[in-house]
Protein backbone atom coordinates (compact mmCIF):
# COMPACT_ATOMS: atom_id res chain seq x y z
CA UNK A 1 0.00 0.00 0.00
CA UNK A 2 1.27 3.34 -0.32
CA UNK A 3 3.98 4.63 -2.23
CA UNK A 4 7.12 2.08 -2.24
CA UNK A 5 10.48 2.76 -3.58
CA UNK A 6 13.19 -0.39 -4.12
CA UNK A 7 16.27 1.30 -2.43
CA UNK A 8 18.77 -1.70 -1.09
CA UNK A 9 21.36 0.22 1.55
CA UNK A 10 18.93 2.60 1.83
CA UNK A 11 21.16 4.99 0.01
CA UNK A 12 18.38 7.53 -1.12
CA UNK A 13 16.16 7.47 1.68
CA UNK A 14 15.92 9.89 4.20
CA UNK A 15 14.52 7.83 7.40
CA UNK A 16 14.35 11.36 10.07
CA UNK A 17 14.58 14.60 10.48
CA UNK A 18 17.51 16.07 12.69
CA UNK A 19 19.39 18.52 13.42
CA UNK A 20 22.42 17.21 15.44
CA UNK A 21 25.21 16.40 12.44
CA UNK A 22 25.39 17.95 8.73
CA UNK A 23 27.44 16.38 6.20
CA UNK A 24 28.34 17.86 2.73
CA UNK A 25 29.87 14.81 1.36
CA UNK A 26 30.53 16.60 -2.37
CA UNK A 27 32.50 19.41 -0.26
CA UNK A 28 34.10 17.02 2.54
CA UNK A 29 32.46 19.06 5.26
CA UNK A 30 30.86 17.98 8.53
CA UNK A 31 29.48 20.23 11.20
CA UNK A 32 28.15 19.32 14.49
CA UNK A 33 25.11 21.31 15.77
CA UNK A 34 26.79 23.55 12.79
CA UNK A 35 30.35 23.79 14.01
CA UNK A 36 32.93 22.68 11.64
CA UNK A 37 35.05 19.46 12.53
CA UNK A 38 38.03 21.23 12.13
CA UNK A 39 37.13 24.35 13.92
CA UNK A 40 35.90 21.94 17.15
CA UNK A 41 38.67 19.40 16.59
CA UNK A 42 41.63 22.57 16.77
CA UNK A 43 39.37 24.14 19.67
CA UNK A 44 37.08 21.60 21.68
CA UNK A 45 37.60 18.70 23.64
CA UNK A 46 35.55 15.74 23.67
CA UNK A 47 33.35 16.14 26.85
CA UNK A 48 33.06 19.81 25.49
CA UNK A 49 31.71 18.25 21.96
CA UNK A 50 29.25 16.08 23.76
CA UNK A 51 27.99 19.04 25.68
CA UNK A 52 27.50 20.99 22.26
CA UNK A 53 25.98 17.90 20.71
CA UNK A 54 23.48 16.95 23.43
CA UNK A 55 22.78 20.64 24.01
CA UNK A 56 22.89 22.13 21.14
CA UNK A 57 25.04 24.84 21.77
CA UNK A 58 28.90 25.11 23.06
CA UNK A 59 29.41 25.59 26.91
CA UNK A 60 30.41 28.29 28.89
CA UNK A 61 33.27 27.51 30.93
CA UNK A 62 30.92 26.82 33.98
CA UNK A 63 28.20 24.76 32.21
CA UNK A 64 31.00 22.71 30.94
CA UNK A 65 32.88 22.45 34.66
CA UNK A 66 28.82 21.39 36.20
CA UNK A 67 28.93 19.02 33.02
CA UNK A 68 31.65 17.07 33.89
CA UNK A 69 30.95 16.83 36.87
CA UNK A 70 27.73 15.52 36.51
CA UNK A 71 29.32 12.84 33.92
CA UNK A 72 31.91 11.63 37.20
CA UNK A 73 28.89 11.16 39.25
CA UNK A 74 27.53 8.62 36.86
CA UNK A 75 31.28 6.88 36.25
CA UNK A 76 30.85 4.15 38.15
CA UNK A 77 28.85 0.95 37.35
CA UNK A 78 27.11 -1.25 39.84
CA UNK A 79 29.62 -3.87 42.00
CA UNK A 80 27.45 -6.99 40.15
CA UNK A 81 27.74 -6.12 36.50
CA UNK A 82 31.36 -6.49 37.31
CA UNK A 83 30.50 -10.30 38.26
CA UNK A 84 29.32 -10.65 34.64
CA UNK A 85 32.74 -10.11 33.53
CA UNK A 86 33.74 -13.39 34.66
CA UNK A 87 32.34 -15.62 32.80
CA UNK A 88 33.21 -14.70 29.28
CA UNK A 89 35.34 -16.64 27.00
CA UNK A 90 39.16 -15.94 27.98
CA UNK A 91 39.54 -15.07 24.64
CA UNK A 92 36.44 -12.64 24.18
CA UNK A 93 36.75 -10.17 21.72
CA UNK A 94 35.93 -6.78 23.64
CA UNK A 95 33.25 -5.91 21.35
CA UNK A 96 31.66 -9.03 22.06
CA UNK A 97 32.11 -8.17 26.11
CA UNK A 98 30.57 -4.59 24.89
CA UNK A 99 27.15 -5.81 23.41
CA UNK A 100 26.91 -7.79 26.30
CA UNK A 101 27.41 -5.67 29.14
CA UNK A 102 25.92 -2.33 27.83
CA UNK A 103 22.64 -4.62 27.48
CA UNK A 104 23.35 -5.48 30.54
CA UNK A 105 23.04 -1.67 32.19
CA UNK A 106 19.42 -2.00 31.04
CA UNK A 107 18.53 -4.88 33.78
CA UNK A 108 19.58 -1.54 35.94
CA UNK A 109 17.77 0.68 34.47
CA UNK A 110 14.43 -0.27 33.17
CA UNK A 111 11.45 -0.33 36.07
CA UNK A 112 11.93 3.30 37.45
CA UNK A 113 12.82 4.00 33.90
CA UNK A 114 10.19 6.63 32.09
CA UNK A 115 11.55 7.06 28.84
CA UNK A 116 8.76 9.82 27.85
CA UNK A 117 10.29 11.91 30.72
CA UNK A 118 12.90 14.23 29.03
CA UNK A 119 14.99 14.71 32.37
CA UNK A 120 15.45 11.19 32.50
CA UNK A 121 16.40 10.51 28.83
CA UNK A 122 19.02 13.36 29.36
CA UNK A 123 20.08 11.20 32.49
CA UNK A 124 20.14 8.43 29.73
CA UNK A 125 22.56 9.82 27.86
CA UNK A 126 24.78 11.10 30.48
CA UNK A 127 24.96 7.83 32.52
CA UNK A 128 25.74 6.39 28.54
CA UNK A 129 28.71 8.00 28.13
CA UNK A 130 29.68 8.03 31.71
CA UNK A 131 29.72 4.42 32.29
CA UNK A 132 31.32 3.82 28.81
CA UNK A 133 34.71 4.41 29.29
CA UNK A 134 34.08 2.08 32.59
CA UNK A 135 32.83 -0.90 31.22
CA UNK A 136 35.34 -0.52 27.91
CA UNK A 137 38.49 -0.33 30.11
CA UNK A 138 37.18 -3.39 32.04
CA UNK A 139 36.38 -5.16 29.00
CA UNK A 140 39.86 -4.72 27.76
CA UNK A 141 41.60 -5.60 31.10
CA UNK A 142 38.96 -8.65 31.29
CA UNK A 143 40.23 -10.06 28.39
CA UNK A 144 43.86 -10.07 29.25
CA UNK A 145 43.60 -11.52 32.56
CA UNK A 146 44.02 -8.51 34.43
CA UNK A 147 42.26 -6.65 37.40
CA UNK A 148 39.80 -3.35 37.29
CA UNK A 149 40.77 0.17 37.76
CA UNK A 150 38.68 2.47 39.11
CA UNK A 151 38.11 6.17 37.46
CA UNK A 152 39.00 9.35 39.26
CA UNK A 153 37.70 12.62 39.80
CA UNK A 154 40.85 14.18 39.39
CA UNK A 155 41.00 12.98 36.39
CA UNK A 156 39.47 14.32 33.37
CA UNK A 157 37.04 11.70 30.77
CA UNK A 158 39.89 10.91 28.65
CA UNK A 159 42.68 10.78 30.58
CA UNK A 160 40.44 8.68 33.37
CA UNK A 161 40.17 6.17 30.12
CA UNK A 162 43.59 5.71 29.82
CA UNK A 163 43.90 5.67 33.13
CA UNK A 164 41.50 2.62 33.54
CA UNK A 165 43.33 1.07 30.72
CA UNK A 166 47.02 1.55 31.89
CA UNK A 167 47.33 1.64 35.62
CA UNK A 168 47.95 -0.82 37.80
CA UNK A 169 45.98 -1.32 41.15
CA UNK A 170 48.71 -2.46 43.37
CA UNK A 171 50.84 0.59 42.96
CA UNK A 172 51.40 1.97 39.21
CA UNK A 173 49.81 5.09 38.02
CA UNK A 174 49.72 4.70 34.67
CA UNK A 175 52.39 7.40 32.99
CA UNK A 176 50.02 9.28 30.20
CA UNK A 177 51.86 11.78 28.07
CA UNK A 178 50.22 14.91 27.54
CA UNK A 179 50.48 14.09 23.72
CA UNK A 180 48.53 10.51 24.55
CA UNK A 181 45.41 12.48 26.02
CA UNK A 182 45.50 15.01 23.72
CA UNK A 183 45.78 12.23 20.80
CA UNK A 184 43.09 9.89 22.16
CA UNK A 185 40.74 13.08 22.94
CA UNK A 186 40.77 13.88 18.91
CA UNK A 187 40.12 10.32 18.06
CA UNK A 188 36.92 10.64 20.23
CA UNK A 189 35.70 13.85 18.72
CA UNK A 190 36.31 13.10 15.24
CA UNK A 191 33.40 9.78 15.67
CA UNK A 192 31.43 11.48 18.03
CA UNK A 193 28.19 11.45 15.22
CA UNK A 194 28.26 11.11 11.61
CA UNK A 195 24.20 11.13 11.26
CA UNK A 196 22.42 8.27 10.16
CA UNK A 197 25.23 5.78 9.45
CA UNK A 198 24.14 1.66 9.99
CA UNK A 199 25.10 1.69 13.81
CA UNK A 200 22.89 5.19 14.45
CA UNK A 201 20.14 3.94 12.15
CA UNK A 202 19.85 0.77 13.66
CA UNK A 203 20.22 2.51 17.56
CA UNK A 204 17.30 4.92 16.08
CA UNK A 205 15.19 1.80 14.84
CA UNK A 206 15.68 -0.18 18.07
CA UNK A 207 14.60 2.76 19.77
CA UNK A 208 11.46 3.16 17.33
CA UNK A 209 9.48 0.56 19.42
CA UNK A 210 10.47 2.67 22.30
CA UNK A 211 12.86 -0.21 23.82
CA UNK A 212 15.31 0.44 26.87
CA UNK A 213 17.55 2.57 25.48
CA UNK A 214 20.87 0.71 27.18
CA UNK A 215 19.48 -2.40 24.85
CA UNK A 216 19.45 0.32 21.83
CA UNK A 217 23.02 1.39 22.24
CA UNK A 218 23.92 -2.46 22.42
CA UNK A 219 22.55 -2.63 18.94
CA UNK A 220 24.12 -0.25 17.56
CA UNK A 221 27.57 -1.34 19.12
CA UNK A 222 26.77 -4.87 17.12
CA UNK A 223 26.50 -2.92 14.08
CA UNK A 224 29.49 -0.63 14.15
CA UNK A 225 31.36 -3.81 15.51
CA UNK A 226 31.96 -4.87 11.09
CA UNK A 227 34.91 -4.03 9.27
CA UNK A 228 32.74 -2.22 6.67
CA UNK A 229 32.09 0.04 9.36
CA UNK A 230 33.70 0.66 12.69
CA UNK A 231 36.24 -2.38 12.95
CA UNK A 232 37.88 -0.60 9.89
CA UNK A 233 40.21 0.93 12.51
CA UNK A 234 41.38 -2.87 13.27
CA UNK A 235 40.99 -3.84 9.56
CA UNK A 236 43.18 -1.14 8.26
CA UNK A 237 45.86 -1.69 10.53
CA UNK A 238 46.21 -5.97 10.11
CA UNK A 239 46.38 -4.21 6.43
CA UNK A 240 48.91 -2.29 7.01
CA UNK A 241 50.90 -5.17 9.18
CA UNK A 242 50.52 -7.52 6.76
CA UNK A 243 51.59 -5.15 3.73
CA UNK A 244 54.84 -5.06 5.91
CA UNK A 245 57.20 -3.04 3.62
CA UNK A 246 56.26 -0.23 0.90
CA UNK A 247 57.65 -2.71 -1.84
CA UNK A 248 54.40 -4.84 -1.53
CA UNK A 249 51.93 -1.86 -1.90
CA UNK A 250 51.41 -2.42 -5.35
CA UNK A 251 50.67 -6.26 -4.79
CA UNK A 252 48.11 -4.81 -2.82
CA UNK A 253 46.52 -2.44 -4.80
CA UNK A 254 46.24 -4.71 -7.66
CA UNK A 255 43.93 -7.48 -5.15
CA UNK A 256 41.94 -4.34 -4.30
CA UNK A 257 41.14 -3.45 -7.95
CA UNK A 258 40.71 -6.92 -9.06
CA UNK A 259 36.43 -7.74 -8.64
CA UNK A 260 37.51 -11.88 -8.16
CA UNK A 261 38.68 -11.29 -4.56
CA UNK A 262 36.62 -9.97 -1.58
CA UNK A 263 39.41 -7.54 -0.43
CA UNK A 264 39.49 -3.62 -0.04
CA UNK A 265 42.16 -1.10 0.68
CA UNK A 266 40.57 -1.32 4.51
CA UNK A 267 40.44 2.71 5.86
CA UNK A 268 39.76 3.93 1.95
CA UNK A 269 36.35 5.06 0.43
CA UNK A 270 32.97 6.17 2.22
CA UNK A 271 29.63 6.20 0.99
CA UNK A 272 28.99 10.12 1.71
CA UNK A 273 32.16 11.82 1.40
CA UNK A 274 33.58 11.69 -2.70
CA UNK A 275 35.77 14.56 -2.31
CA UNK A 276 37.77 14.07 1.15
CA UNK A 277 36.87 13.05 4.40
CA UNK A 278 37.41 15.72 6.61
CA UNK A 279 38.15 14.04 9.88
CA UNK A 280 40.93 12.17 7.99
CA UNK A 281 43.04 15.02 7.44
CA UNK A 282 42.92 16.30 11.16
CA UNK A 283 43.69 12.50 11.55
CA UNK A 284 46.06 12.21 9.22
CA UNK A 285 48.15 15.49 10.80
CA UNK A 286 47.57 14.16 14.83
CA UNK A 287 49.03 10.97 13.71
CA UNK A 288 52.16 12.44 12.30
CA UNK A 289 52.37 14.44 15.38
CA UNK A 290 51.90 11.59 18.11
CA UNK A 291 54.90 9.24 15.62
CA UNK A 292 57.45 12.16 16.27
CA UNK A 293 56.40 13.10 19.64
CA UNK A 294 56.25 9.18 21.23
CA UNK A 295 59.32 7.17 20.62
CA UNK A 296 58.20 6.41 16.85
CA UNK A 297 58.08 2.33 16.83
CA UNK A 298 55.19 3.37 13.95
CA UNK A 299 57.56 5.36 12.03
CA UNK A 300 57.74 2.36 9.36
CA UNK A 301 53.75 1.41 9.57
CA UNK A 302 52.97 5.40 9.15
CA UNK A 303 55.05 5.72 5.96
CA UNK A 304 53.92 2.59 4.48
CA UNK A 305 50.02 4.31 5.21
CA UNK A 306 51.35 7.23 3.23
CA UNK A 307 53.09 5.17 0.45
CA UNK A 308 49.65 3.68 0.02
CA UNK A 309 47.62 7.02 -0.09
CA UNK A 310 49.92 7.98 -2.87
CA UNK A 311 49.81 5.04 -4.72
CA UNK A 312 46.19 4.87 -4.37
CA UNK A 313 45.40 8.85 -5.34
CA UNK A 314 47.25 8.47 -8.28
CA UNK A 315 45.32 5.16 -9.39
CA UNK A 316 42.71 5.98 -11.89
CA UNK A 317 40.58 2.53 -10.09
CA UNK A 318 40.67 4.97 -7.05
CA UNK A 319 40.40 8.59 -8.60
CA UNK A 320 37.43 6.98 -10.59
CA UNK A 321 35.34 5.71 -7.97
CA UNK A 322 36.18 8.69 -5.80
CA UNK A 323 38.00 6.75 -3.06
CA UNK A 324 39.90 8.91 -0.69
CA UNK A 325 41.34 7.96 2.88
CA UNK A 326 38.33 8.02 5.77
CA UNK A 327 39.07 8.65 9.31
CA UNK A 328 40.32 4.97 10.50
CA UNK A 329 42.60 4.62 7.55
CA UNK A 330 45.23 7.06 10.16
CA UNK A 331 43.33 6.37 13.65
CA UNK A 332 44.52 2.64 13.95
CA UNK A 333 48.25 4.09 13.87
CA UNK A 334 47.89 6.49 16.28
CA UNK A 335 45.91 4.31 18.45
CA UNK A 336 48.93 1.36 18.38
CA UNK A 337 51.46 3.84 19.16
CA UNK A 338 49.45 4.74 22.30
CA UNK A 339 49.71 1.02 22.88
CA UNK A 340 45.94 0.45 22.96
CA UNK A 341 45.62 -3.45 22.26
CA UNK A 342 44.67 -3.87 18.66
CA UNK A 343 41.15 -5.70 19.61
CA UNK A 344 40.44 -2.39 21.47
CA UNK A 345 40.06 0.06 18.23
CA UNK A 346 36.46 -0.84 17.66
CA UNK A 347 35.10 -0.29 21.04
CA UNK A 348 37.03 3.03 21.22
CA UNK A 349 34.90 4.03 18.22
CA UNK A 350 31.82 2.81 20.09
CA UNK A 351 33.15 4.81 23.06
CA UNK A 352 33.33 8.24 21.34
CA UNK A 353 29.97 7.08 18.99
CA UNK A 354 28.03 6.57 22.34
CA UNK A 355 27.21 10.60 22.00
CA UNK A 356 25.80 10.22 18.75
CA UNK A 357 23.50 7.24 19.75
CA UNK A 358 22.64 8.82 22.44
CA UNK A 359 21.58 11.89 21.27
CA UNK A 360 20.27 10.49 18.52
CA UNK A 361 17.94 8.23 20.48
CA UNK A 362 17.05 11.64 22.62
CA UNK A 363 16.29 13.52 19.31
CA UNK A 364 13.62 11.04 17.90
CA UNK A 365 12.28 9.98 21.34
CA UNK A 366 11.65 13.96 21.72
CA UNK A 367 9.41 13.85 18.41
CA UNK A 368 5.24 14.36 19.16
CA UNK A 369 5.12 10.84 16.87
CA UNK A 370 7.58 8.37 17.28
CA UNK A 371 7.23 6.42 13.76
CA UNK A 372 8.30 2.88 14.53
CA UNK A 373 11.07 2.11 11.75
CA UNK A 374 10.12 -1.10 9.34
CA UNK A 375 11.22 -0.69 6.01
CA UNK A 376 9.37 -2.93 3.16
CA UNK A 377 10.73 -5.71 1.07
CA UNK A 378 11.09 -6.61 -2.85
CA UNK A 379 9.43 -10.69 -2.31
CA UNK A 380 10.71 -12.65 -5.01
CA UNK A 381 9.15 -16.50 -4.64
CA UNK A 382 5.78 -17.21 -5.85
CA UNK A 383 2.71 -15.29 -3.67
CA UNK A 384 1.16 -18.56 -2.16
CA UNK A 385 2.11 -22.37 -2.45
CA UNK A 386 -0.66 -25.12 -2.03
CA UNK A 387 0.89 -26.90 0.97
CA UNK A 388 1.87 -30.19 0.50
CA UNK A 389 1.95 -33.23 3.12
CA UNK A 390 5.18 -34.82 4.69
CA UNK A 391 4.49 -38.11 3.37
CA UNK A 392 3.79 -36.34 -0.09
CA UNK A 393 7.24 -34.54 -0.06
N1 LIG B 1 39.00 -0.58 -1.81
C1 LIG B 1 38.79 -0.95 -3.09
N2 LIG B 1 37.64 -0.70 -3.76
C2 LIG B 1 36.67 -0.05 -3.09
C3 LIG B 1 36.82 0.37 -1.77
C4 LIG B 1 38.05 0.09 -1.12
N3 LIG B 1 38.24 0.44 0.15
N4 LIG B 1 35.69 0.99 -1.35
C5 LIG B 1 34.85 0.97 -2.40
N5 LIG B 1 35.43 0.34 -3.45
C6 LIG B 1 34.87 0.16 -4.80
C7 LIG B 1 33.81 -0.91 -4.81
O1 LIG B 1 34.37 -2.18 -5.09
C8 LIG B 1 32.90 -0.42 -5.90
O2 LIG B 1 33.52 -0.70 -7.14
P1 LIG B 1 32.62 -1.10 -8.44
O3 LIG B 1 31.73 0.09 -8.66
O4 LIG B 1 33.61 -1.34 -9.51
O5 LIG B 1 31.86 -2.33 -8.04
C9 LIG B 1 32.92 1.11 -5.75
O6 LIG B 1 34.21 1.38 -5.13
C10 LIG B 1 31.82 1.66 -4.86
O7 LIG B 1 31.82 0.96 -3.62
P2 LIG B 1 30.54 0.64 -2.75
O8 LIG B 1 30.81 -0.56 -1.88
O9 LIG B 1 29.33 0.58 -3.64
O10 LIG B 1 30.45 1.95 -1.87
P3 LIG B 1 29.62 2.12 -0.55
O11 LIG B 1 29.28 3.55 -0.43
O12 LIG B 1 28.52 1.13 -0.48
O13 LIG B 1 30.68 1.69 0.60
C11 LIG B 1 32.37 1.71 2.23
C12 LIG B 1 31.40 2.54 1.39
C13 LIG B 1 33.01 2.59 3.31
C14 LIG B 1 31.64 0.54 2.93
C15 LIG B 1 33.47 1.14 1.30
O14 LIG B 1 34.16 2.19 0.68
C16 LIG B 1 34.43 0.20 2.01
O15 LIG B 1 34.16 -1.00 2.13
N6 LIG B 1 35.61 0.73 2.50
C17 LIG B 1 36.55 -0.05 3.24
C18 LIG B 1 36.09 -0.18 4.68
C19 LIG B 1 36.23 1.11 5.47
O16 LIG B 1 37.25 1.76 5.45
N7 LIG B 1 35.17 1.45 6.22
C20 LIG B 1 35.18 2.60 7.11
C21 LIG B 1 34.24 3.69 6.70
S1 LIG B 1 34.58 5.20 7.59
C22 LIG B 1 34.20 4.85 9.21
C23 LIG B 1 32.73 4.67 9.41
O17 LIG B 1 31.99 5.67 9.22
O18 LIG B 1 32.30 3.58 9.81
Amino acid sequence: TGMFTFNPGYTASGSCVSAITYIDGGKGQLLYRGYKIEDLAANCTFIETCFLLLYGELPTASDLADFEERVKDEMLVHEKLKDFFKDFNPKAHPMAIMCSVIGALSSFYHEDLDIEDPKQRERVAIQMIAKFPTLAAFSSRTSMGLPMVYPRRDLSYTENFLHMMFSDPMDQEAVIEPVMTEALDKILLLHADHEQNASTSTVRIAGSSKANPFACISAGIASLWGPAHGGANQACIEMLQEIGEAENIPKYIEKAKNKNYPFRIMGFGHRVYKNFDPRATVMAKMCKKVVETMDSKNQEMLSIALELERIALENDYFISRKLYPNVDFYSGIVLQELSIPTNMFTVIFALARTIGWVCQWKEMMSEDTVKIGSPRQLYVVEKCKEFVAMNER
